[in-house]
This record gives C-alpha cells, sequence and structure tokens, in this order.
C-alpha cells in the first residue's frame, strides 16, 4: 500500500524528558519538550501505523495517536515493555534520565541551616532503549537517537553497537537549529554498513518523515 505504507503495522515512539522524584514536590528532569517524539507520533499515524506513543511530557496529539503518560525512565520501561509484546518497531526518542534517586524522600525536603549542605545519592536508571534492543524479536526493527555535544558520529556509531540497535538519529544538540525544545531539527541517520543520511536543518515534522520513511525500507527488508 504505497499511500500508507505502515498500515498493519504497530509502532511504539517515546517522547520527552523523563521525571524522576526527589520528594513530593520536587524532580530531576531534563530539556526535552516532547516535540521530536510527538512529531514521530504524527508521521507515523499519517503512514497509516497504530501508534502507541509513551510520553514523560504532555503536548496536544492527534486522536489517532494511543498515548500513555509514563513520567519517570521505570515507569516508561513498564509501559514500553507492555507495549513491544505486539509492536514492530520502536522509536526511542525521549530523554531518559540516566540517574534516579537511589530513594526518592517521603516528605518535602526543608532546609535546616543556611550553610548545611544537600547531597542526593543518584543510581544509574534501566536503558529502555537497550533492553528493547536486547529483547528483540525476528521482524521487530528498534530505532534509537543520541543526543550528542561532542564528537556526533563516533559516539552515535557507539550506541549503534551497544544498544542492539538497527539505527541511531544522531542529534548535534549544540547546532543553532536543531534539539532540545527547537521546533526544527537536524540530524544523520546512522544504519549498519549504510551511507549515513543527513535531514534537516528542517522542521521536527520534516524530519520526523525522513525517519519514518528509513522505517519503511527497514521493516520490508525484514
Ligand atoms: O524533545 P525535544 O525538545 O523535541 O528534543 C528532541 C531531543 C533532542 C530530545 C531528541 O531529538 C533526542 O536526541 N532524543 C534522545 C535524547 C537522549 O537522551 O539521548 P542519549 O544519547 O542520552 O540516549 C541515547 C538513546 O538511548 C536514546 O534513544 C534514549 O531514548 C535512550 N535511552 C537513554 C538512557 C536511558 N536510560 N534509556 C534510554 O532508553
Amino acid at each position: 500500500n504505497g499511500d500508507l505504507p505502515l498500515k498493519g503495522r504497530r509502532l511504539v515512539i517515546t517522547a520527552g524528558g523523563t521525571k524522576e522524584p526527589i520528594d513530593p514536590v520536587r524532580y530531576l528532569t531534563n530539556r526535552s519538550s516532547g516535540k521530536m517524539g510527538y512529531a514521530l507520533a504524527e508521521a507515523a499515524l499519517a503512514a497509516g501505523a497504530q501508534v502507541t506513543l509513551v510520553a514523560a511530557t504532555k503536548r496536544p496529539y492527534s486522536p489517532g495517536i494511543d498515548r500513555i503518560l509514563a513520567p519517570s525512565a521505570k515507569e516508561m520501561l513498564a509501559a514500553v515493555t507492555e507495549a513491544m509484546k505486539t509492536a514492530d518497531a520502536f522509536i526511542g526518542a525521549a530523554a531518559v534520565s540516566d540517574y534516579a534517586l537511589a530513594k526518592p524522600f517521603e516528605q518535602k525536603v526543608k532546609k535546616i541551616s543556611p550553610d548545611e549542605h544537600l547531597t542526593l545519592d543518584l543510581v544509574q536508571n534501566p536503558d529502555i532503549l537497550k533492553t528493547v534492543g536486547q529483547a528483540k524479536r525476528p521482524g521487530q526493527v528498534v530505532v534509537g537517537f543520541a543526543a550528542e555535544t561532542e564528537n556526533l558520529l563516533p559516539n552515535a556509531e557507539k550506541k549503534l553497537a551497544s544498544k542492539k540497535a538497527d539505527m541511531i538519529v544522531a542529534n548535534d544538540v549544540t547546532a543553532p537549529e536543531a534539539g532540545f525544545d527547537k521546533d526544527s531539527n537536524l540530524v544523520t541517520l546512522l544504519q549498519p554498513k549504510q551511507a549515513a543520511i543527513t535531514v534537516g536543518p528542517a522542521s521536527k515534522l520534516t524530519v520526523a518523515k525522513a525517519i519514518i520513511d528509513q522505517l519503511v525500507t527497514l521493516l520490508d527488508k525484514q
């Protein structure tokens, strides 16, 4: 079906910056707005896919998208693991916090004295992309992102291998028209033994469509 190349396909897409609780009123997060992940969900829906969008950040979205809110990395992993049972592909556009508090405070943290330091004990979060990559069934396609501030392509190549991904979207988040909370993006699509494809600078929806086009090719090859 040329018009709807993802008809009959189920996609799981993550979006936004996770929020890791500190205490009942505070959390640790990052600069991700969710724009890139939501744009991917819209592009996948337009291509005919059944889309589950696991989002840490709230934004408007089309009614055909099944959005599940998952604020923390652990909640995101649980929702993604469940949705991947019936999915054909995964795209990890979320900025997942690498660390969470070992034990969030049960009550609001209070200041005690002016010279007191507060130390937060952070432990590593699960790596959602890596978990999905390792659990990949034959026929499933896994796409990750690499948000880098230096050595873009070498660092992204490492993630392609270490996360067992079929494609990595390398995102130089220091470029002026690219990255966190921008309406546009500039990325390079990396696949094993394939020439790199650069997309942008262009709107996040245009970049999303180019990523979905490559995903269609990858799914058709399976
Ligand atoms: O949300 P926007 O404001 O639109 O910004 C878009 C974006 C810059 C966030 C997006 O384009 C992007 O680059 N997303 C990936 C952000 C990121 O955390 O990259 P990373 O290089 O730290 O992680 C590599 C990959 O592993 C990513 O697919 C990430 O989702 C995944 N990961 C990372 C850590 C972790 N604990 N679990 C993961 O699944």
